[in-house]
Order: C-alpha cells, then sequence, then structure tokens
C-alpha cells in the first residue's frame, strides 16, 4: 500500500519549529501524533498537507509533493482543523456541503452528502443551525463532517476530540478508523492517551524533535 512520507522535514520561522523530522504514514493505518503542546504537530500536519513549504526536506504522496507552490492542499487532501475553520453565519450543513461543492460536486447532492455526514457524529438535528450557536463539542463534530464528508484519500485531523465527551470521542475514533479501513492515510494529533491507545502507529515529538 502507498504511504504519505515527509523526510528530513525543518520548518524555521525564527527558529526552528521543526528539525529534520523523517515520518511516514501508511494507508490503512490509523496514526497517532502526540507531543507537549507547542511541540510541532499541527507545523507538522501543516506540512503534510501541504498547507505550509517545509524550509528543509521534501512530502512525497502517490508520487508528487504535497506542496503545490501556493498553500492550496491537494483535492486528495482533507483536514479536521484544530481550530474548526467553520465560517460562523452559516448553518451547519452549508459548513458540510463547502467541502463537496469546491471539489466540484454538485450543489444538490453535496447538501445530501452533508446531512449524511453530519448523521455519522449524531448532529444530523443540527444541520439548519448557525454554527455561531453551536456549543464548542457540537462545532467540533461539525468541523468532523466537514472534513470526512470527502472520503479523502488522506485525511489529517487535527486535535478532533479535544471538546469531546467520552461517547463521542469514541464516535470519532470509530469513524477515523472507519476511513483507515477504507485504505485512507488517517493522521490524528492528539494530547490524549485514550487516542494514541487505539491508533496503529504512533509519532511523538518534543520541542519540535521526533522522540
Ligand atoms: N507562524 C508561526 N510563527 C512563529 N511561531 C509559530 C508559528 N506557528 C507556530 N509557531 C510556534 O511553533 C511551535 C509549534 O506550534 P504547533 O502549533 O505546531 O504546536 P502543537 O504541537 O500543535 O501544539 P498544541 O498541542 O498546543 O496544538 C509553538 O511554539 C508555536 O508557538
Ligand atoms: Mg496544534
Amino acid at each position: 500500500m502507498t504511504g504519505l512520507e515527509a523526510t528530513g522535514i525543518t520548518y524555521t520561522v525564527g527558529r526552528k519549529l521543526l528539525d529534520d523530522v523523517s515520518v511516514t504514514f501508511p494507508a490503512g493505518t490509523l496514526v497517532a501524533l502526540s507531543g507537549p503542546s507547542g511541540s510541532g504537530k499541527t507545523t507538522l500536519l501543516s506540512i503534510a498537507g501541504g498547507l505550509l513549504e517545509p524550509t528543509a526536506g521534501t512530502t512525497s504522496y502517490d508520487g508528487r509533493s504535497m506542496w503545490q507552490g501556493t498553500g492550496d492542499p491537494r483535492p486528495d487532501v482533507a483536514f479536521v482543523l484544530q481550530v474548526y475553520g467553520l465560517v460562523p453565519i452559516l448553518s451547519a450543513r452549508e459548513n458540510v456541503s463547502i467541502a463537496l461543492r469546491a471539489r466540484g460536486v454538485d450543489p444538490a447532492e453535496a447538501d445530501e452528502r452533508a446531512e449524511a455526514a453530519l448523521a455519522r457524529f449524531h448532529i444530523a438535528d443540527l444541520g439548519d443551525r448557525q454554527v455561531e450557536e453551536l456549543s464548542g463539542g457540537q462545532m467540533q463534530r461539525v468541523a468532523c463532517a466537514r472534513g470526512f464528508v470527502p472520503g479523502a484519500a488522506v485525511l489529517l485531523a487535527d486535535e478532533p476530540t479535544s471538546e469531546l465527551d467520552e461517547g463521542n470521542r469514541g464516535l470519532v475514533l470509530a469513524e477515523l478508523r472507519a476511513e483507515a479501513e477504507r485504505g485512507g492515510i488517517v493522521v490524528v494529533a492528539t494530547h490524549d492517551p485514550a487516542v494514541v491507545a487505539s491508533c496503529d502507529l504512533h509519532y511523538s515529538l518534543d520541542e519540535g524533535r521526533l522522540t
């Protein structure tokens, strides 16, 4: 199976945020990326997903670099962002639907699939609600629905369970697992030992270095 490789990644803005980090994220494997706050998890996911250009080192998936020269991710990459990245004045359904519309899916079909994605995270009843009216944990599940809805080959989830109770954390973990079993490349950055324990492969960062 193919994987996403990041090799010799260094990222410097003023100081080194990542220092010679090499990781492989194999397809079909649920990968945990852990480490203390500020250790570089979000920075590494951003480079792995093509949002940031590494100062040194390379990324590769399916024979091509993840960095496309612009900071726009490839269409085969989806994110669950740590700060959600939702549009507050749109409804939950619209926030999920735009991930598909942006990939060229017909609007009616996109709305239907968005509805189904909200249901996967048990928030189908919140589709019409504006995101700014939702609780933190509800927003986090909308962000999960938006990240999962394209069924992308690469899913990079940054602390997707940080605001959730145990039941909903289990739900998100089961959905991450399902994406990996479908053959996806699935990486979850987390502080939570229970999330790490349920992954197949674990990388740990400390001050920008692999430990
Ligand atoms: N654009 C930037 N310019 C300068 N420093 C930055 C920038 N982005 C991140 N940092 C710093 O880089 C370090 C790593 O940040 P990063 O967000 O990758 O950590 P993290 O492991 O995801 O932390 P957390 O668990 O809190 O989300 C931090 O010290 C942060 O302050
Ligand atoms: Mg982070």
